[in-house]
């Protein structure tokens, strides 16, 4: 059987809904080779220069696995057969920083800032993350689920085919492992791939004179259950002024470390307390925000080859410096792009504004922006994918043009740019749209 892109998708326009992910979901009878070709591929395989494009591509995928990529005219038959008609076929986007779940909005802060308040003042008269608590602790199960449910459902539209959602707005020991076990919930309900993160986000108002007992329970605790029932794989610090001291900090990654859990940090947002350093003594998969880092932090990222997550949304909605980005790449620190979607700094659930954000303000190159959002993401997650190669998982996105500058320069066109995307090599929403001429 051979398709071309629309024979079975929604005309463009009139039903380019947000899908819903089960609705959406077109399944196919069998497992069978499924080939596209005439696209262009691009790979993010690093055995391959920049982002490993291959002009007249073609991949084949079995089951939820790519198992061939190569030029079109080499490509192996398969069941079904799939005309990209020149288009760009990338990893599916993944973003390795979010705190999706919570309850409430705070978009009186927003309205604050803009009016001049800083984020740290807000913070000190009682808003920022605190503020976030009292909602989601009242929030039921099924009302957090079906929050951060229609989170996940606008990134996947927007392209996200794996995202990490952290925990940090109940900051109880019993909460926390609830906001765990909502996001499992969330997770089993869709295709798309859910990694959970233990944030140790803030001390709790009502435990800030006392803020050795919190650290304690968390260590002893909140860390050894979580790992116990493999609700998380890896614990974040926010290290930062207003939040976990470098001391309070080394505690908590050496409960992780123990626990089995891989180590990252919010790190240097408002002030460098030497979190980067810390992450390369515990070898920590990322360094995520970095306004503010040292030479010698950067340094023992690079040794350790922890990947530094740009979150340029939250930079630039809080007016702080650009993180220095030619310092890191002349170190070679690999370097993610993520959301940083949270209720306070950055509600945005799609991946391609980052991206925009991370080439016009950053300074970061379209070829930088998309390892951000494909290969370096995985790396930061520590898991596979992100990458168009033999043996990776077949998520990918069919995209309504053909160069990869189209994506971030073309910021405001979300859905619209998506013409199919596949979710462990299963077909979820596809539609027609003209290339742009
Ligand atoms: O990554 N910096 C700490 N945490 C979030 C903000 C969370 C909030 O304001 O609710 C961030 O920007
Ligand atoms: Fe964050």
């Amino acid at each position: 059987m051979t398709w071309r892109l629309g024979d079975q998708g929604h005309s463009k326009g009139a039903s380019r809904s947000r899908c819903d992910s089960s609705a959406d979901r077109l399944s196919f009878a069998s497992v069978s080779e499924l080939v596209i070709h005439n696209a262009r591929v691009m790979t993010c395989d690093p055995a391959r220069r920049g982002l490993g494009v291959i002009d007249h591509g073609a991949l084949a995928m079995s089951g939820n696995t790519i198992r061939w990529v190569g030029h079109t005219a080499e490509r192996p038959r398969g069941d079904r057969e799939l005309d990209a008609g020149g288009r760009l076929v990338t990893p599916g986007l993944i973003d390795c920083h979010t705190h999706a779940i919570f309850a409430g909005d705070r978009s009186e802060e927003f309205a604050m800032r803009a009016a001049g308040k800083s984020y740290l003042e807000i913070a000190g008269a009682g808003g920022g993350i605190a503020a976030s608590l009292g909602p989601t602790r009242a929030a039921t199960d099924e009302e957090l689920i079906a929050a951060l449910g229609r989170r996940l459902d606008t990134a996947r539209a927007g392209g996200t085919t794996t995202i990490e959602v952290k925990t940090g707005y109940d900051l109880t020991v019993d909460g926390e492992l609830r906001l765990l076990r909502c996001i499992a919930v969330a997770s089993a309900a869709r295709a798309q791939r859910v990694v959970p993160t233990l944030l140790a986000h803030v001390v709790p108002p009502e435990l800030v004179v006392i803020r050795e007992r919190f650290v304690g329970e968390l260590c002893e605790q909140l860390i050894p259950r979580a790992a116990g029932d493999r609700l998380a794989t890896s614990v974040d610090v926010y290290c930062d002024e207003g939040a976990f001291t470098l001391a309070e900090t080394r505690a908590i990654f050496a409960a992780a470390r123990t626990a089995g859990l891989a180590v990252r940090a919010h790190a240097g947002q408002f002030r460098d307390l030497g979190a980067a350093e810390l992450l390369g003594e515990f070898a920590g998969r990322s360094a995520d925000h970095l306004e503010h880092v040292s030479d010698t932090g950067i340094a023992a990222l690079a040794s350790t080859g922890t990947v530094a997550v740009m979150l340029p949304g939250a930079c630039v909605q809080l007016r702080l410096p650009v993180p220095p980005i030619d310092r890191l790449r002349r170190a070679g620190v690999a370097m993610a792009v993520a959301s940083d979607l949270n209720p306070g700094s950055s509600y945005c659930e799609t991946l391609p504004i980052q991206m925009w954000l991370a080439t016009t303000h950053f300074g970061m190159t379209v070829d930088e922006a998309w390892l951000g959002v494909t290969r370096h993401a995985a790396r930061a997650l520590g898991v596979g994918g992100g990458t168009i190669t033999r043996g990776s998982r077949g998520d990918l996105i069919i995209w309504g043009c053909d160069d990869p500058a189209y994506v971030p320069y073309r910021y405001g066109a979300g859905t619209q740019l998506i013409d199919a995307t596949f979710v462990a090599g299963e077909r979820l929403a596809m539609a027609l749209s003209p290339l742009p001429s």
